[in-house]
């Protein structure tokens, strides 16, 4: 009797000092496995007289059963303490700042690209998307740009070779193709916006060979030049952030708009930097227009139902201006010194709640 006492005693009070559950498997093993000393007990029972079987045997289960019962619930609740532990250190504050800090930047062509698909996703515009090798007739023929025209040779195009059937791939010139390219597989009402590459053979402060671009096309019953405009200027104060964007709009030609507008923003170029909203310089930054009769034909949509407007704007140029980046070329340099200074945080995005920029 009294063995059963003290090995139970003994028996919890190893239990109770168990710390992890590798222990309390080694004390089940010693207690309540084959050759465990509360088994041997049990096995030592066939030796005894039926009356001491009777007091003995209720005594040793009970303590196989208690002893067991609390095995499980000691293994239960240090593997709970166990998970408790993991998930407090692996816990991660998503609110915390970026550490060690970042040292790669969202170039300000990207960060622009965002912000300008920001603003044009708050207005109702998809994106669409194009191929950067197109084909004369999406470039040129179905923008109303008759087969030898001159205006074609305006654009400083970059030509694949002939193929065998005397035709030539080319490097788009400009994203008006994907206006193309939309009207050509969507049915009106149609609002996009089309962002991208676009390429010409020319090169000096304000131009580079490889440009972006950002085309939009809208197609209603009913859209005028007014609805272009205040498109346009709206787009100016999101984009600038500011409620004064003086900008000017000079009648221009495209074959694909007719009218057709430039729009200037007011910038001021003295002491090497770009400031823009004071001055007296003018940057060119888009052409635009009422999508032309002869385009909407072309693309299968009936001229005399519906009418539309179209704009294109230089990214680079809107990225100079905001961000007072002085020459187009530095863009394109690849220098980290320069994408320090002028790239922005990865980790945040622009939005027209918290600020674009
Ligand atoms: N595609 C023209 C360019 O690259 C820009 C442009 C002008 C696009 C007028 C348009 C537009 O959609 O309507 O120079």
């Amino acid at each position: 009797m009294t063995d059963i006492n003290a090995l139970s005693q003994e028996l919890f009070a190893q239990l109770d000092a168990a710390q992890d559950e590798a222990s309390v498997e080694q004390l089940r093993v010693n207690a309540l496995g084959k050759k465990g000393s509360v088994s041997e007990l049990l096995k030592g029972m066939g030796a005894m007289s039926p009356e001491e079987r009777q007091t003995f045997g209720p005594l040793v289960n009970g303590l196989k059963q208690q002893l067991s019962d609390a095995i499980a619930e000691k293994k239960e609740a240090l593997a709970q303490a166990a998970l408790d532990a993991r998930l407090l250190a692996e816990r991660i504050d998503v609110t915390l700042p970026v550490r060690p800090e970042q040292r790669g930047r969202i170039h300000p062509i990207m960060q622009v690209f965002e912000e300008v698909q920001t603003i044009f996703a708050d207005m109702g515009f998809a994106i669409a998307e194009g191929p950067d090798v197109e084909d004369d007739f999406h470039n040129f023929t179905a923008l109303n740009f008759p087969p030898k025209h001159p205006a074609r040779d305006m654009h400083d195009t970059f030509f694949f070779e002939e193929k065998e059937d005397g035709s030539r791939m080319l490097l788009r010139t400009h994203t008006s193709p994907v206006q193309v390219r939309t009207m050509l597989s969507q049915k009106p009402p149609i609002r996009i916006v089309a962002p991208g590459r676009t390429y010409r053979c020319d090169s000096d402060q304000t131009h580079t060979p490889m440009f972006h671009q950002i085309e939009g096309l809208v197609i209603e019953d009913g859209v005028h030049m007014g609805h272009l405009k205040g498109v346009l200027m709206d787009f100016m104060r999101a984009f600038f952030e500011i409620d004064d964007v003086d900008v000017r709009f000079r009648p221009h030609h495209f074959p694909f708009t007719e009218p057709s507008a430039e729009m200037d923003v007011r910038c001021d170029r003295s002491g090497g930097a770009l400031k823009i909203g004071t001055g007296t310089d003018w940057l060119e930054i888009l052409g635009c227009g009422m999508v032309h009769p002869n385009v909407l034909r072309a693309c299968g949509i009936d001229p005399t139902q519906y009418q539309g407007f179209a704009f294109g704007m230089g990214i680079d140029r809107l990225a100079m201006l905001k961000y007072g980046i002085p020459d187009l070329r530095d863009m394109f340099a690849a220098d980290v010194r320069w994408l320090k200074h002028y790239g922005f945080e990865p980790t945040v995005q622009p939005n027209l709640a918290t600020g674009l920029s």
